[in-house]
């Protein structure tokens, strides 16, 4: 790779021992995918917090890289094990609580902002057009790539951490035009609505893509989407397909960028929908656990659970999981207060995936197919998904 002089300084230690590492990190990386440079980037969303996933070890490096690192771009954390703020009423221990804050005081030492939630996109790490990022967390991935069009790779933990101190990426997959075409159509012959209905066609197109072994869907078909309905498509895509990156036919800002694929085409109707969202139902599931929020609640899906449950109480247990700034404009509007009035929980910073609630739980229900992935295959619950109306109806009946 052709380095500036500065990136060669970096790698030769001359910026300290954090630097140089994340140099060798992002030329290692840059040679792999055979990248001619490095390019600036305008932010970074780093994923791995939880320390249940990071254990001992992945604290060590985190603490050697705090050593001597500092982020040169803004950077924002995907969500942690817990709440940090209210992890004892969700049923967190004690020494997981410890042992998760150990991981985010070494991400603020480097000048990491500590938002925790895998929509960083709501609260303020918005991207521009065309701007480069380095972010890894699948679903904004795919969100910032498609919604945005902004361009990013699919960044593991550490390549994530590496852009932050240096400010600079590979330049390639994404990041490069002639990676960004459409492989597969998919024609859409049925109405698609709400978020579980969006991460319905996400599981399916993504199940379809996995078997031809392509990554990039072209959609017809969707006349209007909501934010909240194409942050679902993205996280369900991204979990069943791989997907860094859609376009759909006049909503994504890049969709008549590149030509249309013509040789790969799919129709999807109603009958395909309502299969695939019966593989998202267990049969004789004992629903305990109700949780809304993945990705991360916008201030729009609090608002209408506010409204769904005002003078009503639930009777199970009940998160509404968000990042913690979300959280804080829901609390100023009242809508928290009504929330939590009917007893249901906000989770800010965590999730119903990244929590340790493993066994906890017989049954979940979401409005998210990215939720009933992981919910069965990390957190062994059965699982179901239905629409946000239908959820808040299963907690108080
Ligand atoms: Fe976000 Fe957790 Fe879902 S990280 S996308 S709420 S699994």
């Amino acid at each position: 790779m052709k380095l500036t002089s500065e990136e060669q300084d970096m790698l030769d230690g001359k910026h300290g021992k954090s630097a140089q590492k994340s140099m060798e990190i992002l030329t290692t990386l840059g040679d792999i995918f055979e990248a001619g440079s490095m390019i600036e980037i305008y932010g970074v969303q780093i994923a791995g917090v939880s320390y249940a996933n990071l254990g001992e070890a992945g604290l060590e490096f985190l603490s050697e890289m705090a050593e001597d690192g500092k982020v040169r771009v803004l950077t924002t954390l995907n969500p942690a094990g817990m709440d940090r703020e209210n992890w004892q009423a969700l049923g967190i221990d004690k020494e997981f609580a410890k042992n998760q804050n150990r991981v985010i005081d070494a991400f603020a030492r480097m000048g990491i902002i500590t938002t925790c939630s895998c929509t960083p996109y709501l609260i303020g790490n918005t991207p521009h057009f065309g701007q480069h990022l380095a972010w890894a967390e699948s679903s904004a991935v795919c969100y910032a790539n498609s919604v945005i069009g902004a361009r990013t790779n699919r960044e593991g933990g550490p390549s994530a951490l590496a852009a932050a101190i240096t400010g600079k990426t590979p330049n390639y997959g994404y990041h490069l035009d002639e990676n960004r075409h459409g492989e597969v159509l998919f024609k859409i012959k049925t109405s698609v609505k709400g978020t579980d209905e969006f991460g319905v066609l996400g599981k399916i197109i993504g199940d379809k893509l996995g078997e031809l072994g392509q990554k990039i869907p072209y959609i017809t078909g969707i006349p209007n989407a909501t934010i909240e309905e194409l942050k679902s498509f993205c996280a369900s895509v991204a979990t069943y397909g791989g997907t860094a990156l859609f376009h759909m036919e006049g909503i994504t800002p890049e969709y008549n960028k590149y030509p249309k694929p013509e040789s790969n085409m799919i129709e999807l109707t109603q009958e395909n929908l309502e299969t695939a969202r019966s593989e998202l139902i267990d049969d004789d599931i004992e629903i305990d656990f109700i949780s809304i929020g993945c990705p991360h609640a916008s201030i729009h899906e609090i608002a209408k659970i506010a409204k769904l449950l005002e003078g009503k109480k639930v009777k199970k247990e009940f998160w509404i999981t968000t990042a913690r700034p979300t959280k804080r404009i829901s609390d100023e509007a009242g809508y928290s207060k009504i929330i939590e009035d009917a007893g249901a929980k906000f989770a800010a910073d965590t999730c119903c995936v990244v929590a340790p609630i493993k066994g906890r739980f017989k049954g979940i229900m979401v409005d998210s197919a990215k939720a009933c992935y992981y919910g069965r295959s990390k957190n062994k619950f059965n699982v179901k998904i239905d629409s946000v109306e239908n959820c808040v109806k299963e907690a108080i009946r």
